[in-house]
């Protein structure tokens, strides 16, 4: 029996949920890198013109497949459609040329249009068309002979299903049951007539738990070493997809990947677009393939073929160069894992492979032209560059680098090599004896209901510290963790610890903390990702075109569309730095920042209307600013609260160690047991934990 994967990055992933690929499918799927994504289809006859107009707002592909179930354009231009030039094993090469390692094309795009020959329905590009072509057999076989992997997009909402919600053609659309059934058969022809398929990109609808699950189950049911992306939803993933051309702001500690277009706002063909010259857009696309690889994710990178068939001659030019640069310099790209570094450099990206370092200089070049790497536990074997000079000081590298390293015409390297694997370099140890949310390096996932509800979860929470003969530890919680239960992790010694012996003590708010008045701001963005600081204040709303408005304290509640957010503010005078619990509460998503950062965010449960919890801030001296972020993803109001908890209560339980860890360097982590998914939120921002040379 094949191995499969539970083990994947973080070590507190011990347990998949569901289903997953072997090793040796995640091994190769995560080493590829970077794969060509393939928008083609009966809209690509547009070239993103619709009724004599460019199509400049939205994506070009989808106004088009809109438009077309109003219109006979669709029926139309299937009768001509005959793609001549549509050439897959030209393609393919392409593809090898551009150094990519698989290709991902659409087999249905929202408009419901199937490029392949199904017996769900005759919208196809066999039986609807003069050419009789089925496209996902050509690229298969073109894929299986130039030996490079093959996967399907796959749009799950389907605008010419008659059977779909009354249409509001939005691509988040609810999916009923009928219409889950459609998509199931014919995921079952896609996984069964086609040869191994290295994943399915499922994407946009919004599909139940349930119906997310289904499709899960189906795709590793029918091909075990498919992987699934994230945008099926509610979870149920193998590879996490970012929104269309992001990026996150840091690595994330799950499989995840990046979608991009060569520019933003389409993914097909549009004929007035104006291109530039290849050689910038190489580079910036080059850049953003650097900067996904470093963070450990993939990189998707789309091609929109003419309605002909034929490939833009731009987009082949772009990606031949970037394949130019991957014949040089592949070696820092392929089978590499995210930086080992937390933090980010503005010289460049990092990645790393065994014993290897790769200093990808795509930054800026240092003013001092000096590169300083903090590495305690790494010895330097040789610094691999013609271009720099690499000492090793203490714990210190450093690289003396030129300023031609630096120039537009290409994205230089340096190779060094240790005399060990290169591990994760891991926090600064902590100072002082208090672990908090604060000061831990958390570790990421994305959690979702769907396309516009996914967002980077902390899914445990590690810390390095510097303790000698740890002999007790002092777990500090609020009501809202009593009762769970706890992975911790110390040095590889593992404790699980249900939060229920506690002992209650009172927090008293210092006289004097002044509450000040409340206020709304919305509705803002319909996604719930956002980055994790937030700059606003009277003069700046954060929602555009908004105003903040004074509301009443307490639980309020207001009709609120479906992908709205609102932004709730108050500030808080506090004489002096302290600890308080707060309780705030909404229905689908919450996000709390204090003084602009962001301290708890997370997703309830799915269709979860109103939901309170205790949120414990650690208030500064002075003027604190609390916001509170409330989503609402499906529900037609919206409920909220934000006030001082009445109940101050603080938990303390101690955990003695069975076994005292040796040394004077330790490593913790934690995480929150039995969540719905790996990728769920662990939400323990509260919790702190003291550590004890003493037994008490
Ligand atoms: C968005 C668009 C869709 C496109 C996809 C690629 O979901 O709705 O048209 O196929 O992005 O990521």
């Amino acid at each position: 029996m094949k191995k499969r994967i539970i083990f994947l990055f973080s070590v507190f992933f011990t347990t998949l949920a569901y289903a997953g690929v072997s090793n040796q499918a995640f091994n190769k799927w995560h080493s590829n890198k970077y794969s060509m994504f393939i928008h083609f289809g009966l809209y690509s006859e547009l070239g993103g013109v619709w009724e004599g107009e460019p199509v400049t707002r939205g994506y070009s592909e989808q106004i088009q497949s809109f438009a077309g179930i109003f219109s006979d354009w669709y029926a139309e231009t299937a009768l001509k459609f005959n793609p001549t030039k549509f050439n897959a094993d030209s393609i393919v090469s392409l593809a090898k040329q551009a150094g990519m390692r698989s290709i991902v094309f659409t087999t249905k795009h929202h408009d419901g249009f199937c490029m392949f020959n199904t017996a769900t329905t005759d919208y196809n590009s066999y039986s609807a068309t003069p050419c009789k072509r089925d496209f996902i057999k050509e690229m298969s076989e073109a894929c299986k002979r130039g030996n490079i992997n093959f996967g399907l997009y796959f749009s799950i909402i389907d605008w010419n299903y008659p059977h779909a919600y009354p249409i509001s053609s939005h691509n988040c659309d609810f999916i009923t049951p009928q219409h889950h059934e459609l998509s199931k058969k014919q995921v079952t022809e896609l996984l069964t007539k086609y040869g191994p398929i290295s994943e399915l990109w499922f994407d946009m609808g919004s599909n139940t738990p349930e119906q997310s699950k289904e499709l899960y189950n189906l795709v590793h049911q029918l091909q075990p070493d498919c992987m699934v992306s994230g945008r099926v939803g509610n979870d149920y993933y193998d590879f996490s997809v970012m929104a269309d051309n992001a990026y996150p702001e840091t690595a994330l500690q799950c499989p995840w990947q990046s979608a991009a277009s060569m520019f933003n706002e389409t993914w097909s063909y549009r004929s007035w677009q104006k291109r530039g010259s290849a050689h910038v857009k190489a580079m910036e696309k080059l850049r953003s393939l650097i900067n996904v690889v470093a963070h450990g994710g993939n990189f998707l990178l789309n091609i929109g073929p003419k309605g002909d068939g034929s490939v833009v001659p731009f987009e082949s030019e772009v990606l031949k160069e970037i394949g130019n640069w991957l014949k040089t310099n592949g070696e820092a790209i392929y089978g590499t894992e995210a930086s080992p570094f937390r933090t980010s450099f503005d010289w460049g990206m990092v990645t790393r492979k065994g014993n290897n370092l790769y200093l990808i200089l795509s930054g800026k070049y240092p003013e001092d032209g000096l590169i300083n790497l903090h590495m305690p536990d790494n010895k330097l074997v040789k610094g691999e560059g013609k271009l720099a000079t690499c000492i090793q000081k203490n714990d210190n590298v450093e690289i003396r680098i030129p300023a031609s390293a630096y120039n537009d015409k290409t994205i230089n390297v340096l190779t060094l090599e240790f005399k060990d694997c290169i591990k994760e370099q891991g926090g600064e140890p902590i100072k002082g004896n208090m672990l908090t949310a604060e000061n831990a390096t958390p570790n990421y996932s994305y959690s979702c209901f769907d396309y516009y509800s996914n967002y980077r979860s902390t899914v445990s929470y590690s810390w390095n510290f510097e303790q000698l003969m740890l002999k007790q530890l002092e777990l500090l919680y609020t009501e809202k963790e009593v009762g769970k239960s706890l992975d911790i992790d110390l040095d590889g010694k593992k404790y699980n610890i249900t939060l229920n012996e506690g002992k209650p003590s009172m927090l008293s708010v210092a006289s004097g903390t002044i509450w000040g008045k409340q206020y709304i701001c919305g509705p803002g963005s319909g996604l719930f990702d956002a980055p994790s600081v937030i700059d606003t204040d009277f003069k700046n709303p954060p929602a555009k075109n908004g105003e903040w408005k004074e509301i009443e304290e307490g639980k309020n509640s207001m009709p609120a569309n479906i992908l709205e957010t609102y932004f709730v503010m108050q500030n808080v005078e506090s004489p002096k730095e302290q600890y308080v619990i707060v309780e705030v509460g909404t229905g689908n998503g919450i996000e709390v920042y204090l003084n602009g950062k962001s301290v708890m965010k997370h997703l309830n449960q799915y269709r979860c209307k109103f939901k309170s919890e205790k949120v414990l801030l650690n208030l500064k001296k002075g003027n604190n600013q609390i916001v509170m972020r409330v989503y609402n993803r499906f529900e037609k109001n919206i409920e909220f609260i934000l006030r001082p908890s009445t109940d101050q209560t603080i938990y303390k339980q101690d955990i003695t160690l069975t076994e005292m860890p040796n040394g004077k360097r330790h490593n913790l982590n934690i995480r929150q047991n039995g969540l719905s998914s790996i990728h769920s939120d662990t939400d323990l921002s509260n919790l702190r934990i003291r550590l004890r040379r003493m037994a008490l």
